[in-house]
């Protein structure tokens, strides 16, 4: 054992970047490689080199050299050599091979390894991809076990929605501009798209719709049209379809005329003719996604019509190129909805629009609906269109772009999420109902053919594709669950684990319980009990901003006063929402004590007083929940350094960067959270640490030369409201704040929290009785990789952390800044923490 570990080890020596994500194809250690039995060649049944079995047969020559290190030859002819045969059903009955396979579905395969043979059938062309693919990863993990099995996909659409604008800029995009456009058209170098597409492949996506939803009507013009050609051209061979979202109001902006009414003759006119002349450039398009009237996109209720004349009018256009109308059910009035009216509810949006439609649309049309009735939340409840649209197909809209999950800054895995959402049972018509295996599968309402999955996904030019190497487990989750929503969310980690770093059982077992503890500790420090994530929400979603929720039209409402708080989203006396539910589950949510904690101020108004199910208080579970989500976080750094050296050291590097930046800022969402709600309430923490921090020295109470005190927006973002900032211009003489300790003598970890904004790169430097203890740039905006803001506020709070520190009493301790942009190198306190303290 121990000599396999340290071959393991010795080939981690080449730093790796991440661009080849899960498809590594890291050489196995040759003790483990004599226990493979290989094939003595490889047979695609298909000589046509932009066919995905041909492409599958390239991979498994490319995959099985890497992970083996084994050259084996690629022939397309049948022979009798023990070799690793992969072709569609058809193509192995032409070529004579006798194969019996249980019947295979759309994309599904058949994989059979028996010693040196292996047969890889599928229904069509990518299942046979997808088969390699999967032969691949279980080689990769060392798996060379003997099996023949079939596997089919849960459901038909396996998409991807990328946000991209066509100017290159990416809608909620963390990972640098888009792989898809620049300057205003799409890209003319592909390498990268081709990358993704192989990517998309392995997880068994098969279509990508790759321009925002607040879409561009100009797409559509006769240069986008080709280099869209270019595009499905680069992703074909992986069995990726492209689509695009359109704008509804194309016909007048582009098209020149002067209405885009869904049923004037020269609309539809207008757009069969466009939809005519897409197709002759992409003959296989897959469709088109629609975001209409919603958020200030047009659409057909502009016109009085209704969203499935909408809807239709694009089907039609599709219909006779067999593509298909993803259309969103994401349609809700951002200018009327009141808050001051108790019954104003956005969430009750999506099946009012929806209400009498479910035999209007074509049949080629899916309502792709977001997995919660308002946006991404960090839990919310099903949406209940789920169980209206009897006779419409419809799909599910996850997020693999963490827009309200911690922007892949935070490590939050996601399939656990996705779960509560897939594995909800609605009971339509008091019938099992589950929303992944019963109702996205098209069974229970018999709507085999057009069902299944949509995610947003944001990866840009950064070379790790998301800008986080752990976030690519969401991606490869995603995909996992699409094919199949049952399958379990440890056993999804512990695939990706092997197959991204590695098969060392520290590696898996450290990144797996990091994982499953991420969703639930980023609900702690973020927000409780449903009451959705308490983020900015006006601004970029992203760091503590409670107050931003309410007052205003945009209806992510927590109705938050000095007593109490949540919506009341009953039937009784509240919005109505509950009662969009099938019966069973109105039922569940109408009534308190029915409503599971984790959902209570989704569905119900408390005093802070009320009592959970668990015993506590709802503003006490507030405060406790904040101190246990920043705690788990704050072992992160701990855990991931058991891994130095059982890694390559530039991904280790990037991911320990961002679990310790993780950390501080859990601290920070842990006390404005704390501070808000208890300013708000005037409740104390029956624990007492809400507002009390023994081991803190405010900026503010510092003594200063150069700095200035400020008040913060809002102002739980800082500690004790305030903060100091440099008068200095950028670059000149350094400020400083300084402090004779009074803490006993003995070794601290010193934590300094500061404000790392855009446009701006202040450098610190911390000493003691003069003697540097160490320096740091506020340079996040480079090692994040985005514009977070360029503000002092809750996105740009963060912490800089120096270990071990030895402090004796009446030891002074100073911190320098030095004011770089418009960064006026901001300083909210000090933390001098005695070990195992974390505050
Ligand atoms: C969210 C998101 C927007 C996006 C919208 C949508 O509101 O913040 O950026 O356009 O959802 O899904 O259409």
């Amino acid at each position: 054992m121990r000599g396999l570990l340290l071959l393991a080890a010795l080939s981690l020596a080449a730093a790796e970047d991440g661009l080849d994500a899960w498809l590594r194809y890291a050489q196995l250690p040759q003790d483990v490689i004599k226990q493979a039995t290989v094939p003595s060649g490889i047979v695609a049944l298909n000589s046509t080199e932009t066919s995905p079995v041909y492409v599958a047969g390239k991979e498994l020559q490319k995959g099985i050299k890497g992970i083996l290190d084994k050259s084996l030859n690629i022939t397309h002819e049948a022979n009798r050599s023990p070799s690793v045969v992969v072709g569609t059903i058809a193509a192995f009955n032409d070529s004579g091979i006798s194969i019996e396979t249980p019947e295979l579905e759309e994309d599904g395969f058949w994989l059979s390894i028996k010693g040196e043979k292996v047969e890889i059938v599928g229904q069509n062309e990518r299942g046979a991809l997808y088969g390699a693919f999967e032969y691949l990863s279980m080689l990769a993990q060392a798996n060379f076990t003997e099996v023949a099995y079939a596997t089919n996909p849960s459901a038909v659409i396996r998409w991807i929605n990328q946000w991209d604008n066509m100017d290159g800029t990416i809608e909620r995009g963390y990972a640098g501009p888009s792989i898809f456009f620049k300057n205003n058209a799409l890209v003319s170098n592909v390498t990268r798209v081709a990358q993704y597409a192989r990517l998309l492949a392995s997880i068994r996506v098969n279509g990508i719709v790759i321009n925002n939803v607040n879409a561009n009507a100009q797409i559509l013009s006769d240069a986008n049209m080709a280099g869209l050609a270019k595009i499905a051209d680069a992703m074909r061979p992986w069995g990726v379809k492209v689509g695009i979202s359109l704008n509804f109001a194309s016909p007048q902006t582009l098209g020149g005329l002067n209405t885009f009414d869904p049923l004037d003759k020269s609309v539809i006119a207008w757009w069969t003719k466009i939809t005519d002349k897409l197709y002759d450039h992409v003959p296989d398009l897959a469709g088109f996604l629609v975001k209409a009237n919603s958020e200030g996109q047009p659409g057909p209720l502009t016109y009085g019509r209704t969203l499935s004349d909408g809807a239709n009018l694009f089907a039609k256009a599709v219909k006779p190129h067999g593509g298909i109308v993803m259309f969103r059910a994401f349609v809700y009035d951002n200018q009327h909805l009141n808050e001051k009216s108790w019954k104003d509810d956005r969430a009750n949006a999506a099946v009012e629009f929806f209400q009498g439609l479910d035999d209007k649309f074509d049949d080629n049309v899916v309502v792709q609906i977001k997995y919660g009735p308002i946006d991404f939340q960090v839990r919310e409840p099903p949406s209940p269109l789920f169980a209206h649209l009897k006779q419409t197909a419809s799909a599910i809209e996850l997020q693999v772009t963490q827009e309200y999950l911690g922007q892949q800054c935070h490590l939050v895995y996601l399939p656990p999420l996705w779960k509560t959402i897939l594995d909800f049972d609605l009971r339509v018509d008091g019938e099992k109902s589950v929303i992944g295996t019963d109702i996205l599968s098209g069974k229970r309402f018999n709507k085999k053919g057009l069902t299944g999955y949509a995610a947003v996904v944001n990866v840009g030019q950064n070379v790790t594709w998301l800008g986080s190497h752990l976030a690519m487990s969401n991606l490869y989750g995603y995909g996992r669950l699409a094919w199949d929503p049952t399958v379990n969310e440890v056993e999804i980690l512990e695939d990706w684990t092997r197959l991204t770093f590695g098969l060392d059982d520290t590696v898996r077992e450290t990144i797996t319980r990091m994982s499953m503890e991420s969703w639930p500790a980023y609900e702690n420090y973020t927000g409780n009990l449903g009451i959705q994530t308490l983020t900015d929400i006006t601004g970029p979603h992203y760091g503590p901003n409670p107050q931003s929720m309410d007052n205003n039209a945009w209806g992510q409402w927590t109705r938050a006063d000095a007593f109490s708080i949540g919506m009341d989203r009953t039937v009784k006396n509240g919005t109505g929402f509950a009662g969009q539910y099938p019966a069973e589950v109105a039922a569940v949510f109408e009534d308190i004590e029915t409503t599971p904690d984790d959902l209570l101020l989704w569905f119900h108004h408390v005093p802070y007083t009320h009592v959970l199910k668990n015993g506590k208080t709802v503003i006490q579970h507030f405060y406790d929940a904040h101190y246990a989500g920043a705690e788990t976080v704050a072992t992160f750094p701990a855990q991931w350094a058991q891994l130095d050296g059982l890694i390559d050291q530039q991904r280790f590097d990037e991911t320990a960067f961002r679990l310790t930046y993780q950390a501080g800022h859990a601290i920070v969402w842990r006390d404005a959270i704390n501070d808000f709600y208890h300013s708000l309430s005037g409740i104390a923490d029956a624990r007492a640490r809400v507002g009390k921090h023994p081991w803190r020295i405010e900026a503010e109470s510092m003594a200063l030369r150069g700095y200035r005190v400020t008040s913060v927006t809002p102002f739980e973002a800082a500690s004790g409201r305030r903060v100091v900032q440099s008068d200095s211009v950028s670059g000149t003489t350094s400020a400083s704040a300084s402090v004779k300790l009074t803490f006993a003598a003995g070794r601290y970890d010193v934590a300094v929290a500061y404000y790392d904004m855009y446009e701006g790169r202040a450098s610190y430097e911390l000493y003691l009785n003069d003697a540097k203890v160490g320096s740091w740039v506020g340079d996040n905006e480079d090692r994040l990789g985005y514009t977070v803001t360029r503000a002092v506020d809750g996105h740009s709070a963060t912490r800089a952390t120096f270990r071990g520190v030895d402090v004796g009493e009446g030891d002074v301790l100073r911190v320098e800044g030095r004011a770089d942009g418009r960064e006026m190198a901001p300083l909210d306190y000090v933390a001098v923490l005695p070990p195992g303290v974390v505050d």
